[in-house]
């Protein structure tokens, strides 16, 4: 399974879904201010210093006891070098000089110090275990909130989608990797700086020389790590592409058709081109990195061997001990060594806080409040549904998608909308749904604007089947009723409403009933047929038994007839005195209506009842006889 959010109707994720539970904990999110965002900002240039602070922040809320040990590690780690090469040059000097007793303590002493460093290693490595689970956690909630907390259109904005992309991908792995790294960087610092300080005492020069062999390795490591940076992020869209063609590749839902069209390989073929495109400009990236940090290692290299020629020619002359000498030789060791990792720890971070700068990005983008595009109009007194002269343009789109559509639902009717594909059906519900604002004229409920209606308010008054429903594979009980565990809905209201979308035998037949997971997913799911499931989300909008406006986009597409008659005729009684606007190909269902709309790239082209419209001898006419000579 992929770990993407689902690119399909990520709005009746978040409506159906993620708003009653974030709703349940106390958090209120705004799917329903729906202004695009602006195009998604490039990451803020932030400091090292300000996401270090602000990463070392979110820890410490995650688990201050892991931060805890990470610092006392690498304190531990730091200094333990430092007193194991004061000891070795007491050990050396004590053999020289014969004294059995300095001799035998240095020795205890180094054992308990190099103990120590181990201590340290192992408290390290759980402590960042544990971070990376508890702080992963944390910052994927807040991605996953945000998420549900932007409008629905940012949805449909790739700039967007890649930020969330590359949010997601930062969230688990990147800040602990900061904090692991800028920890393993004082450590090393510690014992660099301790080494320059023992072997201050022969040379200040040579403790300058140690501290400066740093320097060429810094700057040529972090200019590598900012243009490594530059190339992964301008490649996010390749990266999502990759992601996406092998989702297709080894989705359930896809691998039917990858079959049976034998796309397979012409994917695989896809892959492989992003892949070697990707790999190229890569490993151009890594030779040059390879032969400059070279270069930069060379000069450092240069520089510890003159420190240390410096103090052999001294030893010679009889100026220093055989356990300075030793000391010299124990840094050199500890602070190459430390040198290497502090400059593994400096590239890293360095890499990691820009990084950072995308999840941080993300999490700071501005929720737009609620402001309506257009400045909501004076309520009136009246009830029901109207539209008045609405136009719509998708975000990005050059053509509009609605245009001067008037239309007026009065409390308890119901209205259906025909139309060939593109002509603006579903368009019309989800302006009514709030996902969108139109462009053009108002929409009004009960007298209100729609814009001036509080989302909530508005959301309790809907019920909504989606045309790309949602197939949730988690059991029954969550497909129709996925709410949170504080509201839960009684086993009676969910039988209810599945007996009013037909969907009763199905549960039947089920041998867990309404604990019966669905979906190939998960060990133990049941797969539904096409209908079945397009049951299930009927009764999902059903169970919504105080919404008093329903929209059905094709509720029943995929259900048979027999059924079909079955639920119409239910959901005529059923809803009762409420309103409700249905999307359907189908003339024997679309006959029942109050009134028909019948859409026309955008506009209405023909509006008045069953009878009317026959009567009328226009479009509706020759498709409904259409449709009946085909069942003669
Ligand atoms: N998210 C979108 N972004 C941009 N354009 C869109 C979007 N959704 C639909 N459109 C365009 O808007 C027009 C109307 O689409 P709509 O989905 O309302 O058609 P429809 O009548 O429901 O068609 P169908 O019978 O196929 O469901 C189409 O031309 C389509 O290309
Ligand atoms: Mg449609």
């Amino acid at each position: 399974m992929s770990p993407t959010l689902p690119r399909t109707a990520p709005g009746i994720v978040a409506v159906e879904v993620l708003c009653p539970i974030l709703a349940a904990r106390g958090v209120r999110p705004r799917v329903l201010d729906f202004e695009v965002l602006a195009p998604v900002p490039e990451p803020p240039t932030s400091s090292l210093r300000s996401r270090l602070s602000r990463t070392i922040a979110l820890a410490w809320r995650a688990s201050p006891f892991a931060l805890a040990s990470m610092v006392l590690a690498a304190l531990l780690a730091g200094a333990a070098p430092t007193g194991m090469a004061w000891y070795a040059r007491r050990v050396l000097d004590g053999v020289a000089r014969g004294e059995r007793q300095v001799v035998l303590v240095g020795i205890v002493a180094e054992a308990v110090l190099l103990f120590l460093t181990y201590v340290a290693g192992g408290l390290n490595q759980f402590a960042t275990a544990r971070l990376r689970l508890t702080l992963g956690f944390l910052l994927q909630r807040a991605i996953l909130e945000k998420a549900i907390a932007v409008p629905y259109a940012c949805f449909e904005d790739a700039g967007f989608y890649d930020a969330l992309t590359r949010a997601r991908r930062e969230a688990v792995g990147r800040p602990v990797a900061l904090l692991a790294g800028f920890f393993a960087m004082v450590q090393a610092f510690a014992v660099l700086a301790g080494s320059a300080a023992l072997l201050f005492r022969f040379s200040p020069l040579c403790a300058l020389a140690i501290l400066l062999a740093a320097l060429p390795s810094f700057f040529t490591e972090t200019r590598f790590a900012t243009a490594i940076f530059r190339l992964q992020n301008r490649r996010a869209t390749e990266a999502r592409e990759q992601a996406y063609l092998e989702q297709v590749l080894t989705r359930d839902d896809h691998a039917k058709e990858v079959r049976l069209f034998g796309t397979g390989p012409t994917f695989l073929e896809r892959a492989r081109r992003v892949f070697s495109l990707v790999f190229e400009e890569d490993q151009a990236l890594a030779r040059r990195r390879l032969l400059v940090g070279l270069g930069a290692d060379l000069v450092a290299l240069a520089l510890f061997y003159a420190v240390y020629v410096s103090v052999a020619v001294r030893a010679l002359a009889g100026a220093l001990t055989v356990g300075d000498l030793g000391l010299a030789l124990v840094t050199f060791k500890q602070g190459d060594g430390a040198l290497k990792q502090a400059l593994g720890g400096l590239r890293g971070l360095y890499m990691d806080q820009q990084y950072l700068g995308n999840l941080y990005g993300f999490l700071d983008l501005p929720v737009p409040p609620k402001r309506p595009l257009l400045p909501a109009a004076r309520a009136r007194d009246e009830r029901g549904l109207r539209f008045e002269n609405v136009g719509f343009t998708y975000p990005g789109a050059k053509r509009p998608a609605l245009l001067g559509v008037d239309l007026f639902l009065a409390p308890g009717k119901k209205l259906a909308l025909v139309g060939e594909n593109g002509s603006g059906k579903s368009t019309i519900l989800k302006l009514v749904a709030g996902l969108y604002e139109p462009t053009e004229g108002r929409i009004f409920l009960d007298g209100r604007d729609l814009a001036a209606w509080d989302p909530e308010a508005l959301r309790a008054r809907l019920a909504v089947v989606f045309q790309d429903f949602v197939r949730y594979q988690l059991p029954v009980r969550d497909n129709v009723a996925p709410r949170a565990a504080e509201d839960a809905v009684p086993d009676e209201g969910i039988r209810r409403a599945l007996a009013r979308s037909e969907a009763g035998p199905i549960v039947k037949k089920l041998a867990q009933g309404l604990d019966q997971r669905l979906g190939k997913w998960f060990p133990g799911g049941v797969e539904l047929s096409g209908g079945e499931w397009q049951k299930l989300a009927l009764a999902r909008a059903f169970l919504r038994e105080q919404a008093d406006l329903l929209l059905f986009d094709e509720p029943t597409a995929a259900i048979d007839p027999a059924a079909e008659a079955a639920l119409f005729a239910r959901v005529r009684s059923e809803t009762e005195g409420r309103m409700a606007i249905l999307v359907s190909h189908r003339f024997s269902t679309v006959r029942l209506a109050d009134e028909i709309l019948v859409m026309d790239g955008g506009r209405v082209a023909e509006r008045g009842d069953h009878d009317a419209l026959l009567g009328a001898e226009g479009r509706y006419a020759a498709l409904f006889r259409l449709q009946a000579a085909g069942y003669r």
